[in-house]
């Protein structure tokens, strides 16, 4: 059939979210409950290469070079059947990832390793997508993906309640929020690089499913993006700051109040909070924000990163410290057959 390149080579960086992704309304088609928006970051990029293998009778997975196995593989093999029912290629493909962050480890590798995937699949089956339509297609591998297809500041739209599945899944994808001048950089503080025990997906269906914090926190939500989207364009990077950390510490506490609790927070997490506290006392902006493990980024202007990357390192017991600045959205890297 045509346009299918045979094989193709994509890179995505991973995102962090300041109005957070927390609750499902569709399993299957990855809708969620509120719309999100994030930062893509310039580290901890993946790389995929996608390459038909027309006659073989499975996919061929492998993340840094070893076999994938269990819900790892499960997840991507899902997501090139998905890939070739659209294409109308039926081939089966070998498929390499190599990630730069540690998986798992609520470190966003899901976000770029579907942004990347979703890039490089389309291009070697064939599928001519706008960014846009690829960021609809990366959301079916994993929510935050969505957000990768884009650089800088990103909000993923909830979409469309009503009405179809189609007309859902076709209202559900992230595009560019325009920023006034913010000069950025989140510090990530690395204080526990195993994977966790609870994944993403399994303890947001527990927390919107037995958290009566849940409809709360999602209804505050709403607000907090309105007011988010307010400070960015005005490049208002303490009030960005302030609504980034409450919206994450309230999605924190919708869990822990799940029955039964998850609870990502560590003693080594709690440790990195105060030192952010008190780099506030001390004058500086930095603000908070933690996702799906023990890790915390801290969001502050360029100008204080190495300042709070000190700061958050003495406090981080050990742990690796990143500084992150804004990064560009997915591209496909090379193209042949
Ligand atoms: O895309 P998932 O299923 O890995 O979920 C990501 C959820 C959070 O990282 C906790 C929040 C977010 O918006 O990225």
């Amino acid at each position: 059939p045509t346009g299918a390149t045979d094989t193709a080579t994509a890179v995505a960086h991973p995102n962090i979210a300041l109005i957070k992704y927390w609750g499902k309304r569709d399993e299957r088609l990855i809708l969620p409950r509120t719309d999100s928006l994030s930062m893509t970051l310039d580290i901890f990029p993946t790389t995929t290469r996608v390459h038909l293998a027309p006659g073989a009778d499975h996919d061929e997975v492998t993340l840094g070079g070893t076999p994938a196995e269990g819900e790892a593989r499960r997840r991507i093999v899902t997501f090139l059947d998905l890939v070739r029912e659209r294409s109308g290629v039926a081939d089966r493909a070998v498929v390499d990832t190599e990630n730069t962050v540690p998986t798992g480890a609520g470190l966003a590798s899901s976000a770029s390793g579907f942004a990347a995937l979703a890039v490089a699949a389309a291009a070697a089956y064939g599928l001519d997508l706008e960014a846009i339509a690829l960021s609809r297609l990366a959301r079916r591998g994993s929510g935050s993906a969505s957000r990768s297809l884009f650089g800088d500041f990103v909000v993923w739209h909830a979409g469309r309640e009503t009405g179809t599945d189609e007309e859902a899944d076709l209202s559900s994808y992230a595009e560019p929020v325009p920023t006034g001048p913010l000069d950025p950089a989140l510090v990530v503080a690395v204080v526990n690089a195993g994977p966790k025990d609870v994944s993403s997906r399994a303890a947001m269906r527990r927390t919107v499913d037995t958290s009566p914090l849940y409809e709360p926190w999602a209804l505050s939500s709403k607000g907090d993006l309105a007011e988010m989207r307010r400070a960015l364009g005005r490049g208002d990077l303490e009030a960005v700051g302030e609504i980034a950390e409450r919206n994450a510490l309230g999605m924190h506490a919708t869990m822990l109040a799940a029955r039964p609790a998850v609870r990502y927070m560590s003693p080594a997490s709690l440790t990195v909070l105060d030192s952010v506290l008190q780099l506030r006392r001390d004058g500086v902006a930095a603000y908070a924000t933690m996702d799906a493990g023990p890790n915390v980024k801290v969001l502050c202007r360029a100008a204080d990163a190495d300042r709070v990357a000190d700061t958050v390192r003495a406090a981080a017991q050990g742990g690796a410290v990143h500084i992150a600045r804004p990064g560009p959205g997915a591209r496909l890297l090379t193209e042949d057959g």
